[in-house]
């Protein structure tokens, strides 16, 4: 198996373990499931038996991967439990039908997954199929890396674009993730892709669809003869993935100093499906997917040639997306720690329609 066919193995176990779950009606059944999957010689442990037969260079990957997904799982099972066992309370409560206050609480499930890491998880997942490398950029970021390498200098009017907190070192709180083009066009040297997920932050006044922290996945790929279809095909099939629905694009000409062409991919409306709501500002259409083509300045500034090479950028906004899977209303529960704002694992992939109240 190489590490394609082993990331895909996992993905097929984990949806076999998702859709068992679901069937499992009782805390043993779950128990037999976990002991078939991470158990000594369960499907997932088996994969890292097998860790010898891979290249040395390749090992501590094989490691991370089937770790994670043991994680994964293993929060899955402790969920379905924790349903069953409050399933379970509920159905002896009205079999007495009576109320005993004396009965300890039933404790909510432990370890659920946040909505924007479920989104940021899938999203992952759908470019390491297409051979994408995942990297991380610092929060904190130097001037140059968060704008003068992306095209943007100190006396440019686009800086106003971008409300920044300006921390008293010099240095900022990166406003978006583009500074991880710079860093891996360094890093890498073309071709490449890859794609940044992070966490970013402006001076926002703090509404129903602006914080000040919020998270963003660039994505970066540079290659030979690269143009506009690859860029909008890659934007279909990611949002269709993601939204798990075909979904209708709307592309327009958009300003970001660091490309040109500059777009703004848009979405239609997953909350009022189109008619105008106030997420989408009664236009219907949700703009969750800035991107263009590398400007030859921001390549330069890579020390890449713009006459031999050329690329694509975007800049996902992943909160967005995920408010939008999720019918989310209002930004500001996703930094709450309430944790009716979480997503169970076994319920992955599934929509949870959440308001916040009042
Ligand atoms: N960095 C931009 C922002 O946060 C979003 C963006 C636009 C990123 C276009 C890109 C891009 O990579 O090509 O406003």
């Amino acid at each position: 198996m190489d590490l394609h066919q082993l990331r895909e193995r996992i993905a097929q176990i984990e949806s076999e373990v998702a859709a068992s779950l679901t069937k499992a009606g009782s805390g043993d059944a779950v128990r037999g499931l976990d002991n078939r999957v991470l158990g000594k010689e369960g499907s997932l442990s088996a994969l890292i038996t097998s860790i010898k037969e891979y290249p040395p260079d390749q090992r501590g990957q094989v490691g991370k991967l089937v770790n994670e997904a043991k994680a994964r799982v293993k929060a899955s099972f402790e969920a379905r439990l924790a349903e069953l066992r409050a399933a379970d309370a509920q159905a002896e409560a009205s079999a007495a039908g009576a109320f005993d206050a004396t009965l300890p609480g039933v404790a909510a499930p432990m370890g659920a997954v946040h909505p924007v890491t479920a989104v940021q998880w899938e999203v992952e997942r759908l470019f390491e199929r297409l051979g994408f490398t995942l990297e991380a950029g610092p929060e904190m970021e130097s001037e140059y890396n968060n704008f003068e390498a992306l095209n943007i200098p100190a006396s440019h009017p686009a800086r106003d674009m971008q409300d920044t907190f300006w921390l008293t070192n010099g240095m900022v709180l990166r406003t978006h993730t583009s500074p991880v083009q710079h860093r891996s066009m360094k890093k890498f040297g073309p071709p490449l892709r890859v794609i940044a997920p992070g966490r970013c932050f402006r001076y926002e006044t703090i509404d129903a669809s602006h914080e000040n922290t919020f998270h963003q996945i660039e994505g970066l790929l540079i290659d030979r003869d690269i143009g506009l279809p690859h860029l909008i095909a890659l934007a279909k099939m990611l949002l269709t993935e993601v939204m798990q629905r075909e979904v209708e694009l709307r592309v327009r000409p958009g300003y970001f100093p660091f490309v040109e062409p500059g777009l703004e991919i848009d979405m239609n409306c997953r909350i009022c499906g189109g008619k105008g709501c106030p997420t989408c500002k009664n236009s219907g259409w949700v703009e969750v997917l800035p991107a263009g083509m590398v400007h030859p300045n921001v390549l330069r500034a890579g020390s890449i040639d713009p006459d031999e090479w050329s690329g694509f950028a975007f800049g996902l906004g992943l909160t967005r997306l995920a408010m939008m899977k999720y019918g989310i209303r209002d930004i500001r529960v996703l930094n709450s720690g309430d944790l009716r704002a979480t997503v169970s694992p076994v319920r992955l992939g599934g929509p949870i329609v959440w308001e916040k109240s009042a």
